[in-house]
Parts: structure tokens; C-alpha cells; sequence
């Protein structure tokens, strides 16, 4: 596998955004809400690197797509508090067609949150299929498919430290799971 993003250049990264978001929240209690289930290694550094006493909840959303390639959205995980008068920071991996943000975006604007932002490590701004404009990016990227630091292909890779191009040779089956 090819190594896009190292660690150190993802951390580097991450690193700048918290101080960004520690800027752009001061005297806020915002409550970041990771996108299940990509955006868990990105939230865990990023939430650490901001020093707010903001809060952490997560939104389970899947699409429908194969592997590789985007469909309809669907709720798998609901948030565990009320966000209601709060500012919240959608926190997510990738943004590909922009489908899965729109949609997050649409639910908890729904739930009457007083702002709905997003935070991605990475967006690949030439799949877009629906308007979908982010607040904070970590890298945007070309169109590769990507694995690791959250990311996965069939649920592989998503411990990797690093963010790697998921070529054709990476994807076969490795020995099955037990
Ligand atoms: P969207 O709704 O099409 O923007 O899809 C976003 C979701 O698709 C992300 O949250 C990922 O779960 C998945 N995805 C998109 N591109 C990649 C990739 O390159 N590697 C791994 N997952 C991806
Ligand atoms: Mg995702």
C-alpha cells in the first residue's frame, strides 16, 4: 500500500485545526459529534488537541453503496444527548459525494441546534454529487480510494496510523475472520 498522509503530517494537521476550533469556539461548550463509524481516530486526536470543555457524541450513518461506491443514507446509530440551543462540529473522515454530510447536517439542524458545522480530515472535492461546502478541512485529495487513521475498505485498514491508497492488490481477501 502507497502512504499518502504520514503520521507526522497528519498530526501536524490536526494539531492546527484544534487551534483553530479552540479560536473559533472560544467561550463555547460546543459538542462534537463523530460520524460512526470513519471518524473515531480523527475525533479521539482532534477533540485532544482542542482545550474547550466540549463535549462528544456520535451519529451512526451508512449508505447503501457497495464498497467502494456511494448510495442511499440510512440512521444505524442515534446521538446519546440533546442537542437542542448547542453548537455542534460534525466531525467526519472523508466527504465524497457530500450525501452522508448533507444528510447529518439536515438531522441535527432538525434537532434545533443553534449552529451545525463540519470538520474533515479529508475531502475529495471532485466526487461531489450534491452541494456540500465544509467548514474545516484537514487535506483535501484526489480521487483515490483511501484507508486508514479511521478509514476502512470492508472494515480493513482502519487501525492503520496512517492514511494509505487502497490499491486493487491491497483489497483481496485476507484469511477469514474468526
Ligand atoms: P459520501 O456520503 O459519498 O460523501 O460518503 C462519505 C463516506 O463514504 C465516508 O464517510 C466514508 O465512510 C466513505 N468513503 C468515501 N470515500 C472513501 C475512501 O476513499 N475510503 C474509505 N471510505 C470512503
Ligand atoms: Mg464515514
Amino acid at each position: 500500500m502507497r502512504v499518502l498522509l504520514d503520521s507526522e503530517t497528519i498530526g501536524r494537521r490536526v494539531r492546527a485545526l484544534g487551534k483553530q476550533l479552540e479560536a473559533d469556539y472560544a467561550g463555547c461548550r460546543p459538542v462534537f459529534i463523530g460520524l460512526l463509524k470513519g471518524s473515531f481516530v480523527f475525533l479521539a486526536d482532534l477533540s485532544r488537541a482542542v482545550d474547550l470543555p466540549l463535549e462528544i457524541d456520535f451519529l451512526g450513518i451508512a449508505s447503501y453503496g457497495n464498497q467502494t461506491e456511494p448510495g442511499a443514507v440510512r440512521l444505524t446509530k442515534d446521538l446519546a444527548g440533546d442537542i437542542t440551543g448547542r453548537h455542534v462540529l460534525i466531525v467526519e473522515d472523508i466527504c465524497d459525494t457530500g450525501q452522508s454530510l448533507v444528510a447529518a447536517c439536515a438531522i441535527l439542524r432538525a434537532r434545533g441546534a443553534a449552529s451545525v458545522r463540519t470538520c474533515l480530515l479529508l475531502d475529495k472535492p471532485e466526487r461531489r454529487q450534491v452541494a456540500f461546502v465544509p467548514d474545516y478541512v484537514g487535506f483535501e485529495i484526489p480521487d483515490v480510494f483511501v484507508v486508514g487513521y479511521g478509514l476502512d475498505f470492508a472494515e480493513r485498514f482502519r487501525n492503520l496510523p496512517w492514511v494509505g491508497i487502497c490499491e486493487e492488490a491491497d483489497r483481496a481477501d485476507p484469511a477469514p475472520a474468526r
